[in-house]
């Protein structure tokens, strides 16, 4: 059997809907099994409804009854990898350290830049960034601090509106997360608890595009 991915989304779930399709063609060596979301109106249900993937809608209010309501279906799921994309909760610390290591996110910015909000391209926008991108990390019990995976750049023209930069940030993110993804899932990359720091195999972030992606490994 595949190993499995939960993801976690609130939003429209376009990243939900790339990870499937790496899964589908073979690129993810792991089937998406569930969707967790805290929205009833979620874009993602109906893109995991297209896919044939179960989606189970949680009522986050108190977030303690959310969360042991989604530890629960984790319990039950048992996946190798828990992906944030684009969930709008912060997990509590209880939760984290009962998948430690296990749980990425993706922000749109270069972190540590616009950390903790969730207007990081609206503020990259206001403040006039001309590098902006995008960050895949650990989740610890800090919000959008934890050890970075991997990052990729894109160039801002003064002239890019808020649109026009989300276009071209989740452009990156849907080809960084499936790259990560399979670096963890393949065991290439990993949370290296003696460095304190993400550790990589040699050749597992390869570039495939070198003018947009910044980092090698
Ligand atoms: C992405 O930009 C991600 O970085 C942020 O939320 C957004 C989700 O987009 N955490 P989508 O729902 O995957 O389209």
């Amino acid at each position: 059997m595949r190993p499995k991915i939960v993801v976690f989304a609130s939003g429209s779930g376009s990243n939900f809907e790339v990870i499937v399709q790496r899964t589908r063609d073979g690129y993810i060596p792991a089937e998406v099994s569930c969707l967790i979301t805290d929205r009833a109106d979620a874009g993602a249900i109906k893109r995991a409804m297209r896919y044939g993937i179960k989606a189970v809608t949680i009522n986050w209010k108190p977030r303690e009854v959310g969360e042991s309501k989604a530890l629960a279906i984790l319990e039950a799921e048992k996946p190798s990898l828990i992906v944030l994309a684009g969930f709008m909760r912060i997990l509590s610390a209880d939760f984290v350290s009962k998948w430690r290591w296990k749980i990425l996110n993706i922000h749109p910015s270069l972190l540590p830049a616009f950390e903790g909000t969730t207007n990081a391209v609206e503020l990259s926008a206001k403040k006039g960034v001309r590098i902006s991108g995008c960050t895949v990390h650990f989740v610890d019990e800090t919000v959008d601090g934890g050890p970075i995976i991997a990052q990729a750049a894109v160039a801002i023209d003064p002239d890019d509106d808020i649109e026009k930069i989300k276009q071209k940030v989740h452009a990156l993110e849907h080809k960084l997360y499936p790259m990560v993804i399979k670096g963890i899932l393949e065991g290439k990359i990993w949370f290296d608890e003696k460095r304190s720091r993400t550790a990589f195999a040699e050749g597992s972030l390869k570039l495939d595009d070198p003018p947009i992606f910044s980092i090698s490994v």
